[in-house]
């Protein structure tokens, strides 16, 4: 017979009081996030135009899909902040703006977050916008800007506070972070883009 105690725990899912629940997100996250920006940098995403009307057409599908999901599951009462962060409707913007068609955003179809998973989710998307302060620079390359066809990635890049504010709720909130559901996040994102590429 198994007891509670008995049960193997998931040493990545746990974060222990005095490590910050970030660097350790972090660190079980660093080879997913390796594996997506190289998926967006040998498709050559940030090369070209085309190649970034590629990612965006990519971004929007996912983005969205995450977007809803964290709607429909109370992302928002997690991190207030979270509903001036969306950025799936600007990466639609920067399409309309770039002349490509795409589908119109959809309603969430998965199964909703606890509060863990959606820390987890939260840490993915928000932490793209570090890496978005660096794109939104490749991308004048293009002669896209803050309005026209880089929309989203300007909104991201732009409140380096809204880090520091995240990180605040990640690291007080009652229940740490799910591991498991960042590193699965990550791999939809790459999914993704890996099918944008081909
Ligand atoms: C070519 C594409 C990408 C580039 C060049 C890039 C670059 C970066 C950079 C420079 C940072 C900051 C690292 C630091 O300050 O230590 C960062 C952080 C991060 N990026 Fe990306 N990134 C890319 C794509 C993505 C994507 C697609 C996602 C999510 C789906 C993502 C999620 C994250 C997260 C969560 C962090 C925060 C890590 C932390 O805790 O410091 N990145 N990225």
């Amino acid at each position: 017979m198994m007891y509670r105690n008995d049960v193997p725990q998931e040493p990545a899912a746990v974060s222990r009081i005095g490590d910050s629940r970030r660097f350790a997100l972090k660190r079980a996250t660093d080879a997913a996030h390796t594996h997506v920006e190289g998926i967006i940098n040998s498709a050559g995403m940030f090369a070209s135009l085309d190649g970034y009307r590629r990612y965006l057409v990519a971004t929007l599908a996912i983005r969205s899909r995450y977007e809803s999901l964290l709607d429909a599951s109370g992302a928002a009462s997690v991190w207030p902040a979270w509903s001036g962060r969306h950025v799936a409707h600007l990466v639609a913007q920067d399409l309309d703006d770039l002349g490509v068609a795409h589908p119109a955003i959809a309603e969430n179809a998965d199964r909703l977050l606890n509060p863990a998973e959606l820390l987890g989710a939260l840490y993915v998307l928000e932490g793209s916008s570090l890496g978005a302060r660096v794109l939104s620079r490749l991308v004048h390359a293009f002669g896209v800007s803050a309005d026209h066809g880089a929309r989203h990635l300007h909104a991201q890049a732009g409140d380096a506070a809204i880090w520091r504010d995240f990180l605040s709720v990640l690291d007080g909130a009652a229940t740490p972070p799910c591991h498991a559901t960042a590193v699965r996040v990550f791999g939809d994102f790459a999914d993704a883009y890996a099918r944008a590429a081909r």
